[in-house]
Parts: structure tokens; C-alpha cells; sequence
């Protein structure tokens, strides 16, 4: 019964329910922020392989990152406070940048050396006030 629902349905509308399936099984990164005058923001339908400094570039979420995402700086240092399972482990020379970081926590992380490993990751990450950083945006 349900083969026939789907046969039946119009080209477009297989399209788009093609497209809803593939959302739902690509990860997602939610960004909150220290500074609370900035609003959330989600990112859907992120592909597994991208750092979430890419992720942040791509949804206009201002996160510095002096160095240009080589480890070499504390600049894009974030929380991640959901789905650190589904994220690139952690280096001895990212943990050496961290320590240099404003405030770094046990759930600290550089942003550019999170590399997204799974196709459904549930990530949730804390940007902290940017204010605070010397830095730039690339
Ligand atoms: S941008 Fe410099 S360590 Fe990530």
C-alpha cells in the first residue's frame, strides 16, 4: 500500500520528500551564544567532513580564527556542549591552544579542528563573546 501511495505521487512532490529524508539524516549544529544579544541559529543539512568553523562560515555565525583554521591559535575556540562523540578527537597541539584560550573548559574545543565525522551528528556548540578575542574573520 504504501509503494502505491509513492508511485503515485508526482514527481515534485518526490522531489521534495527525497530532499526532506536526506535533511533529516544530515547532521545539525545548533550555536548558542555567551553574548545573548545574538539570537540562535541552526544550522540543517550539514554533510559529515566539514569542521564546524566552515559550519560557522557558512550561516554567518562570527567566530574569529586568526590563524585561517590550522591550529596554530586560540581564536576559534568553542563549547561544545552536544555531540562532541560525533567530532574529530582531540590533539595533543589543539589541547596545547586551548590552554592558551579565554576561559577553557573540559568541553573547550577549537572550532576549525572539529571535523564533523557523522552523516547524522545532533551537535550543539557555545560561541563565546566574540568581543573579548583579538581576532579577525577570513
Ligand atoms: S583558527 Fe586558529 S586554531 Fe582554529
Amino acid at each position: 500500500m504504501l509503494c502505491l501511495c509513492f508511485q503515485i505521487k508526482t514527481s515534485k512532490s518526490t522531489a521534495k520528500w527525497a530532499y526532506m529524508v536526506k535533511q533529516s539524516i544530515m547532521a545539525k549544529v545548533k550555536f548558542t551564544f555567551e553574548d545573548k544579544s545574538i539570537a540562535d541559529v541552526v544550522a540543517e543539512g550539514v554533510e559529515a567532513g566539514y569542521s564546524i568553523l566552515e559550519v560557522t562560515e557558512d550561516h554567518d555565525v562570527h567566530l574569529n580564527h586568526n590563524c585561517g583554521g590550522v591550529c596554530a591559535c586560540s581564536t576559534c575556540h568553542i563549547y561544545v556542549v552536544k555531540g562532541a562523540d560525533s567530532l574529530e578527537e582531540i590533539s595533543d597541539k589543539e589541547e596545547d591552544f586551548i590552554d592558551r584560550a579565554i576561559n577553557p573548559k573540559l568541553d573547550s574545543r577549537l572550532a576549525c579542528q572539529c571535523i564533523i565525522l557523522a552523516d547524522d551528528a545532533d551537535i550543539e556548540v557555545i560561541i563565546p563573546d566574540q568581543k573579548r578575542i583579538i581576532g579577525h574573520e577570513h
